[in-house]
């Protein structure tokens, strides 16, 4: 079955980046000229997806107001002549319909997923983190579409971190150790180093079977008393087969202040209008000490 929807949850409290996100909502932290979301958005477009659900929360209008084209700021922006500086967000607002779906209290990842149950009925739903941005050749989302009508069952978007880092993330058990699709036979959300059974860590890009939301309904709160996807994705996996699929990309973690000086450098990196600039201020920076 071809993925036709996204849900983007955005209603994160952000607090790996407070103060900036005490009035701005994370997702609208800018890196270099387009706020965090958009490059999520792209992805999601890239892909052939057309239906977007964002999961806002108490300071989300900001995000309305940035895939709106015809608010009283874009008339003024076109009066102003502005119009060619806005041209590739207006194209990537015209490929997908948003819809924005109100999560009254950050329960958590699987709550925001709940959440969009009525909007998304007997299909498979993308879902996206939106300070997880993945830098490749070809978007994360898309190559997990693949997997998953090949499949025909739930991906997660995997690849492996460094041990020091597995508390951080959902992490995936599974029999074979080595290959690039592996069956899930477990997982465990911020596990202790001592109990990952793995260094395979989903980075926020799931493909998910409509199953999954009977099993959020009645997926008690877990790590940090908020109701976890990955628990309710280890249920599911129970039930019938999940896979665990390692993308071709890197992945930034826009929600924390290095990650998004990783990525600030990276896609500074990869425009012509700042690389060479880029490169001469880093070699001096180097030879200063
Ligand atoms: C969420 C998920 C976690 C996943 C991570 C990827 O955690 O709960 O399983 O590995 O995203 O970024 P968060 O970073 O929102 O705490």
């Amino acid at each position: 079955m071809k993925v036709k929807k996204a849900i983007i949850p955005a209603a994160g409290l952000g607090s790996r980046m407070l103060p900036a996100t005490k009035a701005l909502p994370k997702p609208m932290l800018p890196v270099l000229d387009k706020p965090t979301i958009q490059y999520v958005v792209e992805e999601v477009v890239e892909s052939g997806i057309e239906e977007i659900f964002i999961i806002t929360g108490h300071n989300s209008q900001a995000i309305k107001d940035h895939f709106d084209n015809n608010s009283i700021f874009d008339q003024m922006l076109k009066e102003a002549g502005k119009e060619a500086e806005l041209q590739e967000l207006y194209d990537l607002c015209s490929r997908a319909s948003f819809t924005y779906i109100p999560q009254e209290e950050p329960k958590g990842l699987g709550h925001a997923v709940l959440c969009a149950r009525d909007y998304i009925g007997d299909e498979p739903v993308a879902v996206l983190t939106s300070d997880d941005v993945i830098y490749g050749s070809e978007p994360c989302i898309g190559q997990m579409a693949r997997v998953y009508e090949e499949k025909g069952h739930t991906v997660l978007g995997a690849q492996r971190v460094d041990w020091s880092n597995v508390h951080k993330y959902g992490i995936v058990d599974s029999d074979d150790p080595t290959g690039s699709t592996v069956l899930v036979k477990e997982l465990t959300e911020k596990p202790t180093r001592e109990e990952a059974r793995s260094n395979l860590a989903v980075l926020g890009r799931y493909i998910i079977d409509p199953e999954i939301f009977a099993i959020l309904e009645r997926t008690p709160p877990g790590r940090g008393g908020e109701i976890q996807i990955t628990d309710a994705l280890n249920l599911l996996a129970q039930e019938q087969p999940v896979w665990a699929y390692t993308f071709e990309g890197r992945r930034y973690d826009f929600g924390d202040p290095f990650g998004m000086l990783e990525g600030l450098i990276e896609f500074a990196l990869r425009r012509e209008d700042l690389a060479d600039d880029l490169m001469k201020f880093m070699a001096e920076k180097v030879k200063a000490g």
